[in-house]
């Protein structure tokens, strides 16, 4: 075959060629324009051309070369192309992960606490924030003299004979149920409440809790130590124990401090119990006979038991998180840690 026909036979076999994917135009590539590809011993032979053929050979040869340099060049473009297209449409590929957020520690805790009561039959009540004096201290029965109606405990927003300020806890909202509610009354009040405190590790000057009540005819304290062990096992586990201390609060009577048995050392004592093998949960008692009347109830026939607990105190026993102002910082290092709580 002479120069010329061979030129021709690879400008067919060019026109005809095809590629799927970008390594088969790579390997086209070599075969032709490659160190030792078709086109480039054409060139090599070129040299032994007759100078007066030269010319001619010369002008077609380079045709040759540009012919394949475009068809390669066009296949490498399709062969892009046709992938992407796969990408686009390879509906069994994985999709696409985008990191979403996980629930703060502070509302796992909260929706467990309630979760654990509507068991009981209790129900959610919510209530304002902003508050008067009548529904945080008056109707519970605090004396007027009692320091937490001192502005060195409680945020006033208006001074004034029912001033208005920020509760300092969600009992508010127990009153308003009282008011408005026939017994028997069985509600969980979960909420913010504000407190003029020094921010430390122990203490926020906001923060979050549960606070339960029970009226009906003939409440008892047993019942109410009952439900209250009800909910420390289902909260810390099913060994744990409970203990009431005698305490003081001016809208309960008799009132108690609840004490869980600490879930790190079961009972022996460690540094979180700080060695008593008991942790403080909450305040709790039967509801003081001036609180039933001041709020409309009639005190002869009903009777009823409360409690309170912080919900940051509940997480930082059930997750051993040393400091409060962790929950408001809101660190991701931190909170990641409850994206599979
Ligand atoms: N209201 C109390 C507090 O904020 C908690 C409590 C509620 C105590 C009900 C006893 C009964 O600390």
């Amino acid at each position: 075959m002479d120069l010329k026909e061979r030129i021709e036979t690879l400008l067919a076999q060019i026109d005809e060629l095809k590629a799927s994917c970008a390594s088969e135009v790579e390997e086209i590539r070599i075969r032709f324009l490659g160190k030792k590809g078709s086109i480039t011993q054409l060139f090599e032979e070129f040299k032994t051309v007759l100078p007066e053929q030269k010319r001619e050979f010369g002008q077609v040869l380079n045709q040759l070369k540009n012919r394949a340099t475009e068809k390669i060049n066009a296949l490498k473009e399709e062969a892009g192309e046709e992938q992407q297209k796969t990408v686009v449409e390879d509906h069994t590929l994985p999709g696409d992960f985008f990191p979403i957020g996980s629930r703060h520690p502070i509302s796992l805790t909260r929706a467990e606490i309630l979760q654990i009561f509507s068991r009981l039959g209790y129900s959610v009540l919510e209530g304002p924030e902003i508050e008067d004096d009548w529904h945080v201290f008056g109707a519970l029965n605090f004396p007027p003299e009692h320091p937490a109606r001192d502005m060195q405990d409680t945020f006033f927003v208006s001074s004034g004979e029912n001033r208005v300020l920020l509760r300092t806890h969600t009992s508010s909202v127990q009153v308003r149920a009282m008011e408005s509610m026939k017994p028997p009354i069985r509600i969980v009040c979960p909420g913010r409440v504000f407190r003029n405190e020094a921010i430390s590790a122990r203490a926020h000057c906001i923060f979050h809790q549960v606070e339960g009540l029970y009226i009906d005819k003939g409440v008892s304290f047993a019942d109410l130590k009952q439900s209250i062990l009800f909910f420390a096992r289902e909260m810390f586990g099913e060994d744990a124990k409970i203990r009431l201390r005698p305490s003081f609060f001016p809208f309960t009577e008799p009132s108690a401090e609840v004490d869980v048995s600490c879930n790190i050392c079961k009972g022996k004592g460690c540094n979180v119990c700080k060695g008593t093998g008991w942790l403080e949960i909450m305040g709790a008692g039967m509801v003081d006979p001036n609180v039933l009347e001041a709020c409309g109830i009639d005190n002869t026939t009903y009777s009823g038991f409360a409690f309170g607990m912080g919900i940051e105190r509940i997480a930082m026993l059930k997750w051993q998180i040393k400091d409060l102002r962790l929950y408001f910082e809101n660190d991701i290092r931190f909170l990641k840690q409850f994206e599979t709580a």
